[in-house]
């Protein structure tokens, strides 16, 4: 039942999704090695809706080299090409650098559209994710200029307010551009954002915030259009924590006419950083990092040099490696106060660190003990580090409970744990039950997201025998080149060209 269940919600949250949606369509989603669901919808689907028509489900186990989709502009792509080998066992030593975080890179990318000066960027992660979100940008008229850690971006004149279909379909933070060009040109469309199979994704929250500045929404299919005269300022109060809709209201915000409250908003670090620059460049925001964030609307907002903060969530995943497969790890250019639930948790674990302001030391875990953890919103256990703290679990003497309430599909990827060896239950869609201490053994996996994707990856890395990941774009959205980062710690890891 787990399996169907987890199935299911690859199906309809799968990144083919934005393939075919309006009116009469055929949705296909394949995952490699695994049970594989076609589905046919006959009737209509509306705008922001499931499909709630006639629903045929085919059951069939296949494997794939690769898959082609097409989609409604009748472009074709290879969505599976290169995969990771991974021979597990070897111990890891010496020094890895954390980069610049991709969320923080991926909302500031976004921001630079309120300006008409030049942004530069820099701590930039070479990621897919940044590749995409830089895409769209130039594709709405910026100039970018991109070299290797640095990006200039110079959005003097915005050409179009409908953002590109292909991009937005592969980019939940693709919405996040909405805010910046509605601010400039009046009006933005765009269709349903994709990104991480890991739920149900809404985006009712931004739609209503846009809404109470004074933008009127239109639906078309799952396509929707927004027009204002003038944006005005508002009481927003998110019914839910959103760390996208705090920072979408924020940055909308910043070019509204007069002054905009913000309550319940999140507080995740890469929001008072992306502040902190915006009030560099004219903004006057106040309290971000706090439950209530003010803005003062501005006529305009000028140019200059934003440096990223670490990523703490690749802080958080090296630590759980290091934890894992130490040896003795080493992680630089972090910031250790930015993962403190985890390591809280990790000295529950058992595992061994030292830390200083920007360095992580993490020493293999001799004994590893179960411990319950429950995601939750910055400052607590970030849902992005449960995937790989489960796969610790698996390691630990005893039973330990995960419960991750923030989204409805961030345990799937434990039945693939299970396929490798893991012995982990589902109690619900946010639940699940580890028992360990379980030897895990090398097996072909496809990545299903991009949290799942490097848990497996460190799953193969601590697995008897050879492992291999496809789908691995999951994992360069978020990891730079992480193979070769690893293989410079020991790791016997390649990444084959198919
Ligand atoms: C951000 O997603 C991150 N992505 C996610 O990281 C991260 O998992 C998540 O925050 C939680 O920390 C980016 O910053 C690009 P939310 P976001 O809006 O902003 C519900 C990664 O791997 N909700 O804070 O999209 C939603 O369903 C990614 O790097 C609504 O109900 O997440 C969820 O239950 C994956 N309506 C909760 O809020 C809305 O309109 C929190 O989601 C919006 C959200």
């Amino acid at each position: 039942m787990s399996l169907l269940f987890a199935n299911w919600q690859y199906l309809t949250n799968s990144p083919f999704s934005p393939v075919l949606r309006a009116g009469f369509c055929l949705e296909v989603s394949i995952c490699p090695t695994r049970l594989n669901f076609f589905e046919i919808y006959f009737g209509s689907k509306q705008a922001g809706e499931s499909h709630t028509n006639i629903r045929i489900i085919f059951v069939l186990i296949f494997e794939f080299d690769y898959i082609r989709v097409l989609n409604y502009n009748g472009y074709a792509e290879k969505i599976i090409m290169s995969y990771f080998e991974i021979t597990g066992g070897r111990k890891l030593n010496g020094e890895i650098e954390v980069k610049g975080a991709k969320n923080a890179a991926l909302k500031a990318v976004a921001a630079a559209v309120l300006s008409r000066e030049k942004w530069t960027i820099t701590n930039l992660p070479q990621i897919e994710d940044i590749n995409r979100i830089l895409e769209m940008v130039e594709d709405l008229g910026a100039k970018v200029k991109r070299s290797e850690k640095k990006v200039e971006i110079e959005a003097k004149n915005i050409k179009k307010s409908r953002l590109s279909d292909k991009l937005a379909g592969k980019l939940r933070a693709s919405i996040i551009l909405a805010g910046p060009v509605l601010a400039r040109t009046g009006k933005v469309s765009m269709s349903y954002p994709g990104g991480c199979v890991i739920g149900k994704r809404p985006i009712d929250l931004f739609l209503a915030g846009f809404q109470k500045m004074g933008a009127k929404v239109k639906w078309q299919n799952d396509h929707f259009s927004l027009s204002v005269k003038k944006l005005k300022g508002a009481k927003i109060f998110f019914p839910k924590i959103t760390v996208t809709g705090t920072e979408a209201m924020m940055i909308t915000a910043v070019l509204a006419e007069g002054e905009t409250v913000l309550s319940n908003a999140a507080m995740e670090p890469e929001i008072p950083a992306l502040a902190e620059f915006l009030n560099k460049c004219g903004a006057r925001i106040s309290g971000a990092g706090t439950p209530t964030i003010k803005i003062k609307g501005v006529k305009k907002i000028g140019g200059g040099q934003m440096k990223l903060i670490s990523d703490r969530i690749e802080t958080g995943t090296f630590a759980i490696l290091g934890a894992l497969c130490g040896g003795k790890v080493k992680i630089k250019n972090c910031n250790p106060d930015h993962i403190r639930a985890l390591l809280v948790n990790l000295e529950k674990a058992g595992a061994i660190f030292e830390e200083t302001k920007n360095e992580l030391i993490v020493w293999g875990a001799k004994k590893i003990n179960s411990v319950n953890v429950m995601t939750h919103e910055y400052p607590g256990f970030a849902t992005d580090l449960q995937p790989p703290f489960t796969l610790l679990m698996t390691q630990a003497k005893g039973t330990s409970q995960i419960h991750d309430p923030i989204f409805d599909g961030r345990l799937m990827f434990t039945d693939i744990l299970n396929s490798m060896g893991a012995n982990i239950s589902i109690n619900d869609p946010h639940r699940a039950t580890v028992h360990g201490p379980t030897k895990l053994r090398g097996r072909k996996i496809a990545s299903p997201d991009l949290r799942a994707g490097i848990t497996l990856l460190l799953a193969g890395l601590i697995a008897k025998g050879k492992t291999i990941i496809e789908n691995i774009y999951q994992i360069d959205r978020g990891y730079e080149r992480i193979e070769e980062r690893l293989q410079k710690l020991g790791a016997e890891i390649k990444r084959v060209s198919a």
